[in-house]
């Protein structure tokens, strides 16, 4: 059986899929693309079916990755079809817990590894600047996720 990961902002179309996109990439380069598998949502509906935004996506491009994921929104069943709910900020950590609780761990993405820092922050209002911030902030979390995850597995 997989072990499934779902990534959650508020849009789906920045910090979410750029965090699975980073991930992904790991994954790959670890050869664990069989035993991981990986999706993004958003709390909100607002950018359902909508690629990345077009600058997380240059952004992405820059570091090598290609990200095509279709925003979509968060539902209750998530709680219980994966296993790793990671949450960008507090805000969506607070929208995911009114749907209650499932059988995923959920936590917060900057809770994998060691920094002061809480939240990613939102990049959509701001400029060029904050999407690299978004990049080099997942680069290193998703890095910390994927160890604790492999400690999880025994690999
Ligand atoms: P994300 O960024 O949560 O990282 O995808 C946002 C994208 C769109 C909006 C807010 C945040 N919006 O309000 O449309």
């Amino acid at each position: 059986m997989k072990v499934k990961v779902l990534f959650v902002c508020l849009g789906n179309i920045c910090r979410s899929p750029m965090a699975e996109g980073i991930f992904n990439q790991r994954v790959l380069n670890e050869g664990l693309s069989e035993i991981i598998e990986t999706d993004s949502a958003g709390t909100s509906g607002y950018h359902t079916g909508e690629l990345p935004d077009l600058r997380m996506r240059n952004t992405a491009r820059n570091h090598g990755i290609e990200l095509v994921s279709r925003a979509r929104q968060f539902k209750k069943e998530d709680l219980n079809t994966f296993d790793f709910i990671l949450a960008m900020d507090e805000m969506n950590m607070m929208d995911i817990k009114h749907f209650g609780a499932g059988t995923a761990e959920v936590r917060l993405m900057t809770s994998f590894g060691n920094t002061t820092v809480k939240n990613v922050p939102d990049p959509y209002y701001g400029g060029e600047q904050g999407f690299e911030d978004v990049y080099e902030l997942l680069s290193y979390h998703t890095g910390e996720l994927l160890i604790y995850i492999k400690s999880r597995l025994g690999l």
